[in-house]
């Protein structure tokens, strides 16, 4: 997948450099032409004769040494580029990067690229959360730009959490399935629920959710790339359906019941991110409703749990549920994976900036039956369907 593709790696200061040589010369077995950029900091850490010697060409470190070549350098190395990796990603890059900083070879070839630009951050576990970096990896992942890590596990520093860079294989197989655009999922018949639903109280009057159908939407759209079939059953939203999907609109609970369970038997997969009304009014006026003196009461009755009934009845099929929190978020997702007999579950705590409805970026938690649990930081949707759909893809089995 890699074989002659023009990947620039490039290197900050950061413990994890030493990595960065494993990882060239790992994408170089593949076929790949890398060209090196390193920081100056990144110099402290390893040499660029290392991976000069690496790479089979000279790295470029300086904007204003004497150009080798009639090019000028970050913008040929900008327009040279089919992928920039950045690895290890710090802090300090990450934040010069979203601020519109350029000061370097390095921020201003980043600056200059139209390429996909993939940053494998590493750094302390409390750098990494601290709220100014989480900020920054959320306004980059809204501009298009593709994380990949960090790992979670004991840092060079002595603590303990997230902040690791990937390991180099992992990065490789990354970008493998980047340039491969996968096809992973031909064959197999996804259902995606999406969006709010609606349950009237009169002609003009409804109970809703909060829900732009966003998420589900990215999840159908990224699936039909990856060759499902893709069945996508919505509530009322006011945005366009990816192409290449099957729509099924629908309003209330009860309808996007009927329709889930008419497609289950036939499908592979069901993901749910519909935020579904647990209730409807008991009874619906067929007139409007006339205001009058003092409280109005609305006595609701319960909707069915749809995804709660097709754990019960699931043959293989691979579910994943979504749970929206604002408190105990693991817990409260662990119970619902449990309670609903789910495969994975996504958690996002609500109340957490880059979470949620509206937006176009998403961060949480996925949890899976074994009890693993693994960080989404903050991404697009769109990257985070790919990382859903790849761990159902190795729940679907080595045929998927
Ligand atoms: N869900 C469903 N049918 C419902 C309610 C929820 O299929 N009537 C699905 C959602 O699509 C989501 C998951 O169940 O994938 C979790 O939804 P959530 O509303 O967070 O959970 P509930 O089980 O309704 O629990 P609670 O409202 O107590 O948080």
């Amino acid at each position: 997948m890699l074989q002659d593709k023009r990947i620039v790696v490039g290197i900050c200061g950061g413990i994890a450099a030493y990595k960065s040589a494993d990882l060239v010369s790992r994408l170089r077995k593949k076929g790949a032409q890398v060209r090196v950029i390193m920081t100056a900091n990144a110099q402290e850490f390893i040499t660029p004769l290392t991976l000069r010697s690496i790479s089979g060409y000279k790295v470029a470190t300086d904007m204003f040494s004497c150009p080798q070549e009639w090019e000028i350098q970050h913008i040929s190395l900008a327009q040279w580029a089919e992928y920039m990796v950045i690895a290890p990603a710090t802090a300090n890059f990450i934040g010069k990067v979203a601020s519109g900083i350029a000061d370097d070879l390095l921020t201003t070839t980043v600056m200059a690229t139209k390429s996909t630009v993939v940053i494998v951050p590493a750094m302390n576990t409390n750098m990494y959360n601290n709220p100014i970096v989480q900020r920054n990896i959320q306004s980059l992942a809204r501009d298009g730009y593709l994380f990949f890590g960090p790992a979670s596990g004991s840092l060079a520093c002595g603590d303990e959490g997230a902040g690791r860079m990937e390991e180099p294989s992992a990065i490789v197989e990354y970008m493998e399935s980047l340039a491969a655009g996968k096809k992973d999922f031909e064959n197999r018949t996804v259902l995606v629920t999406a969006g709010p639903t609606r349950e009237a109280l009169d002609p003009v009057r409804f109970l809703t959710n909060a829900s732009s159908g966003k998420m589900g939407y990215s999840i159908a759209g990224a699936a039909a790339k990856r060759g499902a079939r893709v069945i996508l059953v919505s509530g009322p939203t006011n945005i366009e359906p990816p192409p290449s999907v099957e729509l099924v609109p629908v309003v209330t609970a009860r309808e996007m019941y009927e329709k889930v369970m008419h497609y289950f038997p036939n499908c592979d997969v069901v993901i749910k991110t519909a935020a579904v009304s647990d209730y409807r009014p008991a009874v619906y006026s067929g007139e409007k409703i006339k205001k009058t003196e003092g409280r109005f009461t609305i006595e609701m009755v319960r909707n069915p749990d749809i995804l709660a009934e097709l754990g019960g009845k699931k043959k293989g099929q691979v579910l994943v549920g979504f749970a929206a929190e604002s408190t105990n978020v693991i817990d409260y997702a662990r119970d619902k994976l449990r309670k609903k007999n789910l495969d994975l579950i996504v958690a996002n705590d609500i109340t957490r900036e880059g979470a949620g409805f509206a937006g176009d970026t998403n961060q949480g938690y996925l949890l899976d039956a074994k009890g693993g649990i693994q960080q989404l930081p903050a991404m697009t949707k769109a990257r985070m369907a790919d990382i859903i759909l790849d761990r159902v893809a190795l729940l679907l089995g080595k045929d998927s």
